[in-house]
């Protein structure tokens, strides 16, 4: 484990540590606010945080880390995270710096710390719409790839042809679609704790009606508020969303977390919120829809624990 920001370093692996990431191309930050990194706006301190500015960087930060034992996680844009109140006590590598986006009329081809709005942005102004139906969800590009975002129906991983990650030991590969076992909200590339550097999108001439898909999304889900996305997978034939509303939870509170109104598969942070508050209402709202429907709801958000 990293000491934290500005408390002596104990020992010499971890010195060696720090020291190597210092010389690595991009920013290194200790104690850093994880809060102030995730869209729940929520979550303790990091003790180590490093955005590396190339692939190589990364690559050298990966391999220190498992050279030295040092726990680490990626971090996108962190809009599907639950950090926990104690923060995170190895090192966060936050692929913010990792940027650059090739379009031609058949591709999008990006580096994962591209903001996915961004990319849909750039696609529907050169005159392409299929990548429309991404349009309002949040996240970077590489988060957004590893959760397999998207809408009921139809997710980015349809429409993945190939991308390059490292491997936990800092190996590189490039994928095929296949070797992600993209599924429902997840993927190979969380399971098996890949760390996506680019990604390349078939474009084609399908479309979608991105202004109608924001409005719908603006009607039904409270977009301006802190939140993480729904917190919970819709389960098999069902919606978690319509089974909260259901058992009768919308405006639940615990503390400053409270069951959004307008849509009850989200927990809004009404200023202050703890993770604790929220992990406690997760804890009531997965209670009471067992009690009433006999279903377990699972989470779709990834909670971080010290
Ligand atoms: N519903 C209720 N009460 C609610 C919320 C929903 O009765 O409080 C009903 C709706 O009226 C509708 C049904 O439940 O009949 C489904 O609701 P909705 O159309 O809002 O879709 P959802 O399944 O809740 C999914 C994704 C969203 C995505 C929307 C886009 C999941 C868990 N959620 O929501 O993704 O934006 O479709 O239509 O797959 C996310 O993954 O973070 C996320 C927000």
């Amino acid at each position: 484990m990293l000491s934290q920001a500005g408390t002596l370093l104990h020992s010499v692996t971890e010195r060696t540590f720090t020291d190597e990431l210092a010389t690595l191309p991009g920013k290194v930050r200790f104690d850093e606010s994880l809060a102030s990194r995730t869209t729940f706006g929520v979550g303790g301190r990091a003790a180590c945080l490093f955005s590396p500015e190339s692939p190589l960087a990364l690559k050298r930060a990966i391999e220190l880390a498992a050279a030295c034992g040092v726990p680490w996680l990626a971090l996108g844009a962190g809009s599907n995270l639950l950090v926990a109140d104690e923060g995170f006590s190895g090192l966060v590598l936050s692929t913010e710096r990792l940027r650059g986006v090739a379009l031609n009329e058949a591709s999008l081809r990006a580096f994962a710390g591209e903001p996915l709005p961004a990319l849909v942005n750039l696609a529907d102004l050169a005159g392409c719409q299929s990548l429309n139906f991404l349009a309002g969800i949040p996240g970077s590009f590489g988060g957004a790839i590893a959760m397999n975002a998207g809408i009921p129906g139809r997710a980015i991983g349809d429409v993945v042809e190939e991308l390059a990650v490292f491997l936990p030991d800092g190996t590189f590969e490039v994928l095929s679609p296949k070797d992600c076992q993209f599924a429902y909200r997840s993927s190979a590339i969380l399971e098996r704790k890949l760390t996506i550097i680019w990604a390349r999108l078939r474009l084609t001439d399908e479309s979608y009606d991105r202004e109608a898909l924001l409005a719908r999304r603006r009607a039904s889900q409270p977009v301006s508020a802190k939140s993480a996305g729904c917190v919970f997978r819709n389960p098999p034939f069902l919606s978690a969303g319509r089974l909260i509303d259901a058992a009768g939870l919308k405006g639940v509170r615990v503390g400053m977390a409270k069951v959004s109104e307008q849509h009850a598969n989200f927990i809004v942070n009404l200023g202050g919120a703890s993770s604790a508050e929220i992990r406690s209402l997760i804890d009531i709202v997965r209670r009471k829809v067992y009690k009433s429907f006999r279903v377990w709801l699972e989470l779709e958000i990834r909670v971080i624990e010290g």
